[in-house]
């Protein structure tokens, strides 16, 4: 009886932990522990897709200043639009001047974006190089970094729309405002984090604990397999307050999304070059994890990282701009009051 209460408690306590650790691991592991000296290791030259679309590729350091700091490396992509001579860039990336000289012989920089709330790291280099260029953000990203907002506008209201000719956005409902990109004339499609395209297998299977290991990391970021491209489902632990029906709104996001001639997909990161060619099987395929509801463990997750969130919002301040209303897109108003004095004062309509 006694060995029988030790080993359900032993249970309990290894799952308590595991849910802990997967809620918990992308805030405290890339916030909590990082510094912001974050290094260039490589970067490559620019990458032709297609006639108008080019990718930027770098490999980043986050740094290691801090007493608690570890430093996570990561390739990290921009994606580069040509029209006319006209640019737009999506995810600013380190602006090294080598990047400049290639950006100067495609065209112009009209337009800089972030598609979500977390690329921004390199953005305030471009506003420094480019001050004719228009910065946009998303709405959530005002309340993150508010002295962003001298120098950007919200991405529009509108859950889907056209922030530069050629291209289409759709505004995902979940994680943190993330809008994925599709360029016609390529055929592609750009996610930044909530896909993830695989790294081909070359580690030996065999070991144990590197089977382990591999387990572990699936279950913190990738939990169905479903072919060379991945739904992040851990970002489902991530979902806001007050959304019940987010789940069916994602799903209907996506399949609209991959309803799009798409041929070929990037991600903001992922051990591959340039993009990924996808066939209509693996969409389908793709939208059928998107579909999976969520399990208990994304809802114990979800309850971990909203009680971490309200003890400590200072530790996470990266991550608690989807708890405030103001952060929001379709709460009380559609943009932050200064945009849209700032907008008022221009001229410009919505
Ligand atoms: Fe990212």
């Amino acid at each position: 009886m006694f060995e029988a209460i030790i080993i359900i408690t032993s249970i309990v306590a290894i799952i308590a932990v595991a849910v802990i650790v997967r809620a918990m691991w992308d805030p405290f592991y890339c916030c909590f522990m990082t510094t912001s000296d974050i290094g260039v290791l490589s970067s490559s030259s620019l990458i032709k897709i297609s006639p108008s679309v080019y990718i930027s590729e770098h490999f980043i350091n986050s740094g290691n200043s801090g007493k608690w700091a570890r430093s996570i490396t990561k390739f990290s992509r921009m994606l580069i639009v040509v029209h006319d001579g006209e640019l737009c860039l999506y995810n600013p990336c380190p602006l090294t001047e080598e990047l400049k000289k290639e950006l100067a012989e495609l065209g112009r920089i009209q337009r800089v974006v972030v598609t979500n709330c977390f690329h921004y790291a390199f953005l305030t280099q471009y506003i420094d190089a480019y001050p004719e260029a228009t910065f946009l953000v998303p709405q959530g990203m005002m309340w993150k970094r508010p002295e962003l907002q001298q120098h950007c506008i919200a991405i529009p209201a509108a859950t889907e729309g056209s922030l530069f000719a050629g291209t289409h956005y759709f505004r995902l409902p979940d994680f943190y405002q993330e809008h994925v990109i599709f360029v016609e004339e390529a055929g592609l499609l750009y996610c930044s984090d909530t896909l993830y395209i695989r790294e081909p297998e070359k580690r030996p299977h065999g070991r144990f604990n590197i089977r382990l290991m591999q387990k572990f990391i699936r279950l913190i970021s990738f939990s169905q397999p479903c072919g060379v491209i991945h739904y992040f489902d851990y970002v489902r632990q991530f979902r806001y307050p007050g959304s019940d029906d987010l789940h069916k709104k994602n799903v209907e996001c996506w399949s609209r999304i991959f309803a799009l001639p798409i041929t070929r997909i990037t991600t903001g990161h992922g051990v591959f070059c340039g993009c990924v060619s996808v066939t209509k099987a693996e969409l389908k395929n793709l939208l059928s994890c998107i579909e999976r509801k969520d399990g208990w463990m994304d809802r114990a997750g979800r309850l971990v990282f909203r009680i971490c969130m309200r003890k400590s919002p200072d530790r996470y301040r990266d991550w608690t701009c989807l708890y405030d209303d103001e952060a929001q897109f379709d709460h009380h108003h559609h943009h932050h009051p200064s945009i849209e004095r700032r907008k008022q004062a221009r001229g410009m309509g919505e």
